[in-house]
């Protein structure tokens, strides 16, 4: 029987950072997984602390990994130390954990909520890989009102420099114009801001309340936890959704849309 002692060995593996559970799985079924020098092509095997665990020929490690879900306040960077000497996300952590923690994607100085922070390079990777699609959600407040035709611009797709940009999802949550949801699984810098700018809303305040399926509850502006297990497995389990499509030539495209706003 496995237990949080014991683990299964397709989860052992994923804990360690060595692929996700799924690829674990694959490993294992496929004869490439060994405990102690034999082969094991059950996935449920337990795992031991003594068991010495090689994957196509590495030997596992347990370092340990942590991760948080930060509710980033404003006047915070993203970047691994600032040039200008600004506080980072990063910092916040470092009275409270040995381990350093960087941000997976980044946020904006300004932009507020949701971001995760860990010490896992592969689980950053994969979440920061556009092939997978992680669904960001934010909400976007404009001193101007929000038209309904800006909401289905964005749903039709805008060009920008960097190319063709459409979101996911555009709607109003409450009776305000001024504030507008938009749901997106682009991590390109700046993309939100980059969009309402064009559509003519130059300052916009921006916070993030959904990632991959996370949400702020109970979390104040500021505040962290761990991740459960539970939350951590379905962010490793997250499966390839696309490869991001070749985007139509940008500049033809943009200088039409740049003509239309003039
Ligand atoms: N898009 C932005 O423009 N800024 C952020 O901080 C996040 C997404």
């Amino acid at each position: 029987m496995t237990t949080n002692s014991s683990p299964a060995l397709s989860k052992y593996i994923a804990q360690s950072g060595y692929c996700s559970r799924r690829q674990a799985t694959e490993f294992i079924k496929a004869g490439q997984v060994m405990i102690n020098g034999i082969k094991v092509t059950t996935p449920f095997t337990p795992v031991q602390a003594k068991d010495v665990v090689m994957v196509e020929k590495n030997q596992i490690t347990q370092a340990k990994k942590v991760y948080i879900l930060f509710n980033k306040p404003k006047n915070l960077v993203c970047t691994l130390a600032d040039e200008k000497g600004r506080k980072t996300v990063s910092d916040v952590f470092i009275p409270f954990f040995e381990e350093r923690l960087y941000p997976i994607g980044r946020l904006d100085r300004s932009t507020t909520g949701l971001l995760i922070m860990t010490n896992d390079g592969n689980l950053t990777q994969k979440l920061s890989h556009p092939k997978y699609e992680v669904k960001k959600t934010y909400q976007v407040t404009s001193e101007l009102n929000i038209t309904k035709s800006t909401l289905d611009t964005l749903l039709a797709g805008v060009p920008l420099e960097d190319g063709f940009m459409k979101v996911d999802e555009a709607f109003y949550p409450t009776d305000s114009k001024k504030i507008a949801t938009v749901v997106i699984h682009s991590g390109k810098n700046h993309i939100v801001r980059r969009l309402f700018e064009t559509l003519g809303h130059p300052d916009i305040k921006l916070d993030r309340s959904e990632y991959a399926g996370l949400t702020k509850k109970g979390l104040k502006t500021g505040e962290w936890r761990l991740l459960t297990p539970q939350e951590i497995d379905n962010l490793s389990d997250q499966e390839e959704k696309s490869i991001e499509k070749p985007k139509r030539p940008r500049n033809l495209r943009a200088k039409k849309f740049y003509a239309r706003l003039q």
